[in-house]
């Protein structure tokens, strides 16, 4: 057996973005010792790709704004197929968790009377986006880092978790290995929170870093957890196109908050085209007045741009489809604009988008108060995810917890934009307070020495020889088909093909081989985590084809409109019998009387 460390905590989180470091800082609180296991350096994570801003209706901009308005436009976004009690809870705790931020020293831009400013976003009745520029993501990381590392957490970085551990029905802890020097370790634990983030390198242009092949997600569909809805993938509208290098790359929705708008080759603000029919009471309807919404007063009609993001997207790749797109594949996304409105637009976009303003001049040399940007969608967040219990987080397997992007719920089938930030913190919290309670009430786990030896045997494999595939090429391969057969349009027949695309893709990875030795070794990385992105991708291809309609972020070419009778969650899990991966449509439980009425007077 390959040697391995061995580290005891109660409680581990594994994953260092907001959820991971937000239910760390609680486990911690409660007393218990903490792990936290970061996959790269902490302080890396897919987190600071929300830059626009958290939602919480604090109402600092409009006063008419509450828990009530934000809950229904969650689900609204969400399409209700989202967990009720997960949009409530979110929408009454996120206006504690931003202030609770702020107490922690975190930096917002402020309103002339001192408040924290929020701006306006996609789905959003009001202003309601706390942010610092375009930021916010990454104000958010650096101040959960620095609460955190005083409080005595463990921090564990560069180590990637291969497997979870159990004792009996029980989660025990997790087996890992140094990403330098490739050395084994195991995690005991009582507890374990799972904040692993997304799965977007499952797809070719992404707004995703190397990290993100869906971990969490498989490791908790192999240690017998329930995965749900996973065909709702989010493909955010504004992601740069040029130059090919930075393909994919996030362009702010806060471009969009500050006024930018969308125009096709011929001029045209083609957003205005298609309203749909749940926005009509929102949305500005008269290309000549736009502009007028796009102020943050206390109108509440707002600009086509900021409807939600599946349909931005979708509004995108029509306009390209049908000929109308950018020199290079994208449409023009102009904030340069608002010069015709406001004296000082250069000083206001570099004050309110300075990131986007440096991305723009430094990869694509293009002067964003100047002249527009070039966009098209990326794959940038996975609402699907590991079926948790609302209040405690807690999965379907005892004692494995999620949070964050890894979980599913809050967003149904399309999240709204600034709604992860606060669901970071929301059920961060959530799950580190009830990892550390379950931790303190159930007594030792001991680890399987035989599930230890079995995991890291498999994890050597690629270093056998005669391994004559190489894993770039297959992760290469079906980022490609995830892309064009599972992306924002989907058909049966493509999906049925990614299907079966998947499994040979899954052979293939089982010749993988990888040169050299375990330390240093990215090629055996990515090795490692082919069964992960193969894994969420057949998960996302057999849930989109039991959907058989269009909703939210699932556009089927063949089945174009919502069907009531598909308003249900698609589970997926593992066969004991042979392994095999499942997908069953359960009901949705019925909403409260009162969240009805909500919905209902909310219109
Ligand atoms: O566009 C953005 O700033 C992304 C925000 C988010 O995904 O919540």
């Amino acid at each position: 057996m390959a040697e391995h460390q061995t580290f005891e905590h109660d409680v581990i989180v594994i994953g260092a973005g907001g959820a991971g470091l937000r239910a760390a800082i609680e486990a911690s609180a409660a007393g218990v010792s903490v792990g936290l296991i970061c996959k790269s350096l902490l302080g890396k994570a897919h987190t600071v790709m929300a830059e626009g801003g958290m939602a919480a209706a604090i109402a600092n901009v409009d006063e008419r704004d509450n828990w009530k308005v934000h809950f229904s436009d969650t689900m609204r976004g969400g399409q209700y197929v989202n967990n009720w009690r997960m949009a409530e809870l979110h929408a009454k705790e996120a206006p504690d968790r931003v202030r609770e931020l702020e107490a922690w020293g975190a930096v917002f831009d402020r309103t002339k009377d001192g408040k924290i400013l929020q701006r306006n976003f996609g789905g959003h009745k009001y202003p309601r986006l706390a942010h610092v520029g375009d930021r916010t993501g990454l104000e958010m990381i650096r101040t959960l880092q620095d609460h955190g590392i005083h409080q005595g957490i463990d921090v564990h970085m560069e180590v990637t978790v291969i497997a979870l551990l159990k004792d009996g029905d029980r989660v025990s802890g997790a087996l890992a290995y140094e990403r330098e020097r490739g050395r084994f370790k195991v995690f005991k634990a009582k507890a374990v929170v799972l904040a692993t983030g997304g799965i977007g390198r499952a797809f070719k242009i992404s707004s995703n870093s190397w990290e993100y092949t869906g971990d969490g997600h498989s490791l908790a569909y192999h240690a017998g957890a329930e995965l749900q809805d996973m065909e709702f993938v989010q493909f955010h509208p504004t992601g740069m196109v040029y130059p090919p290098s930075v393909r994919g790359i996030l362009v702010t929705e806060g471009v969009r908050g500050e006024g930018g708008i969308l125009k096709n080759n011929q001029g045209k603000r083609f957003m205005f085209d298609d309203i749909p029919e749940l926005y009509k009471d929102q949305t500005a309807d008269n290309p000549e007045e736009g502009w007028k919404y796009t102020q943050g007063d206390k109108a509440s009609r707002r600009p086509p741009e900021l409807l939600t993001r599946d349909h931005v997207a979708r509004c995108i790749v029509r306009e390209i489809r049908e000929g109308r797109g950018s020199p290079n594949g994208g449409v023009f996304l102009d904030i340069a604009w608002i010069k015709e409105k406001r004296g000082d637009a250069e000083t206001h976009i570099k004050k309110k988008l300075p990131s986007m303003y440096h991305q723009f001049k430094e990869l694509a040399d293009i002067d964003i108060t100047k002249e527009p940007m070039e966009v098209g969608p990326t794959t940038h967040y996975v609402m699907g995810g590991i079926r948790v219990d609302a209040e405690s987080q807690m999965s379907t397997v005892a004692g494995l917890f999620a949070a964050g992007e890894c979980a599913v719920g809050l967003h149904g089938a399309n999240r709204l934009g600034g709604n992860s930030l606060s669901d970071l913190l929301v059920f961060g919290k959530r799950a580190g307070e009830h990892a550390a309670t379950f931790a303190k009430k159930h007594g030792e786990v001991t680890v399987d020495e035989g599930q230890i030896a079995s995991c890291t045997r498999a994890a050597l494999l690629p270093f056998e020889s005669g391994r004559t595939e190489n894993p770039y090429e297959i992760q290469a391969d079906l980022q490609e088909m995830m892309q064009d057969k599972v992306g924002i349009v989907r058909t049966e027949d493509e999906m049925l093909e990614a299907i079966s695309g998947v499994a040979e893709l899954r052979a293939r990875a089982e010749k993988a081989g990888a040169p050299g030795n375990i330390e240093y070794n990215p090629g055996w990385h990515t090795a490692l985590d082919l069964d992960n992105l193969l894994t969420v991708s057949e998960a996302i291809a057999r849930s989109a084809v039991e959907r058989k309609e269009s909703r939210g972020a699932q556009f089927r070419e063949d089945y174009p409109d919502k069907d009531p009778e598909m308003s249900k969650f698609n589970i997926v899990t593992r066969k004991l019998e042979d392994g095999s991966m499942e997908v069953v449509r359960r009901d949705i439980p019925e909403i409260t009387p009162e969240l009805s009425e909500i919905i209902k007077e909310m219109g």
